[in-house]
């Protein structure tokens, strides 16, 4: 595989509004991240990802922009922004922005005209349909629930908007709409940025007849409809050609419901397209029949298939991206660990397996404190549309409150958009007003200034890893190889690069647990490289008691 910066790079990910206020308005800012750089430079991490700070109305905090060259007057100025950028320059690091093009705000100024009548010269830009049988034009459910398309008094026209009602899809099929969004691009590269995140960007062609979902729901999901639509390999080449091959930076595409096939179209190094893009098999795997909320327990041997597969069939091709977490997802220790008696272990287990595979690693603010789940006793307390319009439609649907909390508790989308927990002073040295949202309680314990004194915390094995990884090839480009395909608590693999060798066990149960290694590795002397146990003296590698969540890489020799 061809040797780049981006493969060689540890991706930190802020979500501006949850990460630090500086002017006690209780949302967080451009400026307080500055005051965080040297934070994020001991952590040791090589780009940032920053989530959404354009002007927006937040109805999906920020994810619906109004203005895709301006700041959002929370989070700061152009100015601040622009002094971000090179206080992440001036550290060695860089700087990617989130793009968010499948729709924009309602009030952008795009929509603000194209609604107003249908000759509008920016009518075309958003897609509007007259109504079938009186109702919608067709039968998509939004993301964020109830029908994806919302009626416009104006024209009597109704447009689509595959999240809230707020957010209307642009129409990738009009050239001006494309050429609007690469000049905007252009703008930012233009300005010094190292690249984009690219919001669902496998949604933005659509089958242009736009024909009624499969499914007997009033409203049913419509993805085959529009995402990786006939067009979007043209888009993305069109985008690349344009802009994005004018510059040397990297490109993460967020790409819901995608196989490794159709990923390695976006990124296979010949397309000329993405670096790597975002799948979620993997943070489906809770997911019952009735979707993401209708939460069933996982399973290891799948969750070691998913990677695997992944880890196997872009190996060559393409390029991995690796996260257990977002701000869309709930916290990873909660979800894939124990955030109660082995927080600490499990996360730290669980960081060992994402620095220690074929793929670009992603850390999501806090993740490196071991950050968990939050449980707010009632619905006035969250903030999230996604998770206020599913608890309005499920409570009338007949489902019971407390089921409703339950499925909150574990997936809702503000488990990690807590605000970040820095110390153990009011409101965890977030803010010194009134938090958007509540910080979770457990503060106190779990915050940065704990983390940075205690040497045996998460942060600091975090650093380690990402040190590591500078030290060692294998650990970037070495080929990945699954050990103990059936065992039920143990996640062994190899990487191997020409004559370097690391294994990986991992213990995910918090029983302890015998590892044997397979006959066919072969090895004369194994080295610890990290571990979040100490390794007893004279301990064999051939077969090890593993501890609760045990997490061992060795080097085998
Ligand atoms: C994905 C983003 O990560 C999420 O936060 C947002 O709500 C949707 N796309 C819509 O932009």
């Amino acid at each position: 595989m061809k040797k780049t910066w981006w493969k060689e790079s540890v991706v930190y990910q802020i979500y501006p509004r949850s990460f630090q206020d500086s002017n006690g308005d209780g949302i967080g800012d451009i400026p307080g991240i500055i005051s965080r750089l040297d934070y994020l430079q001991k952590l040791g991490v090589d780009v940032i990802w920053l989530c959404p700070v354009y002007e927006s109305p937040n109805d999906d905090n920020g994810y619906d922009i109004s203005n895709y060259q301006g700041i959002m007057d929370d989070f700061g100025t152009i100015e601040d922004w622009e002094e971000l950028l090179e206080g992440l320059h001036q550290r060695g690091m860089k700087l990617i922005m989130d793009l968010v093009v499948n729709h924009s705000s309602d009030e952008h100024a795009w929509f603000v005209e194209s609604r107003k009548s249908k000759d509008n010269p920016y009518r075309d830009y958003y897609i509007w349909r007259d109504s079938k049988n009186g109702g919608e034009p067709n039968n998509w459910a939004s993301f964020f629930s109830g029908s994806a398309w919302k009626r416009d008094e104006t024209t009597g026209q109704y447009f689509l908007h595959l999240f809230s009602s707020k957010q209307p899809d642009l129409n990738w099929e009009n050239d001006k709409v494309r050429r609007e969004v690469y000049d905007m691009m252009t703008w930012w590269l233009d300005k010094g940025i190292d690249g984009f995140r690219m919001d669902v960007i496998n949604l933005i062609s659509k089958i242009p007849e736009l024909p009624d979902a499969a499914g007997d729901g009033k409203y049913n999901f419509g993805g085959e409809h529009f995402m990786n639509g006939p067009r979007i390999h043209e888009f993305l080449q069109e985008m690349n050609r344009e802009v994005l091959s004018k510059y040397d930076v990297m490109t993460v595409g967020e790409t819901p419901c995608v196989t490794p096939e159709e990923a390695s179209l976006y990124v296979r190094e010949d397309r000329g397209e993405l670096s790597m893009v975002f799948q979620f098999e993997l943070m489906d795997i809770d997911a019952g029949p009735g979707g993401k909320w209708n939460v069933t327990p996982w399973k290891l041997i799948d969750f070691k298939r998913i990677m695997s597969k992944w880890q196997v069939e872009l190996d060559g091709k393409g390029w991995n991206s690796l996260f257990l977490n977002n701000h869309d997802q709930p916290r990873m220790v909660s979800r894939f660990g124990n955030d109660g008696a082995y927080r600490k272990e499990s996360a730290k287990m669980l960081a060992t397996l994402l620095h220690t595979l074929q793929g670009t690693p992603y850390i999501y603010q806090g993740e490196e404190l071991g950050m968990t789940n939050v449980k707010f006793a009632s619905m006035d307390d969250y903030r999230d549309i996604e998770t206020i319009n599913m608890f309005n439609e499920y409570l009338e649907s007949g489902r019971s409150e407390a089921d409703i909390m339950a499925s909150i508790y574990s997936k809702g989308r503000d488990n990690a958009r807590t605000p970040m927990q820095w110390d153990g002073k009011a409101h965890s040295g977030f803010t010194t007003g009134t938090p958007w949202l509540q910080v979770n309680p457990n503060y106190t314990e779990i915050n940065v200034k704990e983390s940075l004194e205690d040497p045996d915390s998460i942060f600091h094995y975090y650093r380690r890893l990402i040190e590591l990884r500078k030290q060692h090839e294998v650990i970037v480009y070495g080929h990945y190889e699954l050990l103990l395909e059936e065992d039920e608590h143990i996640y062994a693999y190899t990487r191997t690069l020409e004559d370097e060798r690391l294994l990986v066990i991992l213990n995910f149960d918090e029983e302890p647990v015998t590892f044997e290694l397979p006959e066919t590795v072969v090895y004369e002397s194994a080295e610890v490289l990290i571990g979040n146990y100490v390794l007893p003296a004279g301990a064999s590698v051939r077969r090890m008691e593993l501890r609760p969540y045990e997490a061992q890489v060795l080097k085998l020799k």
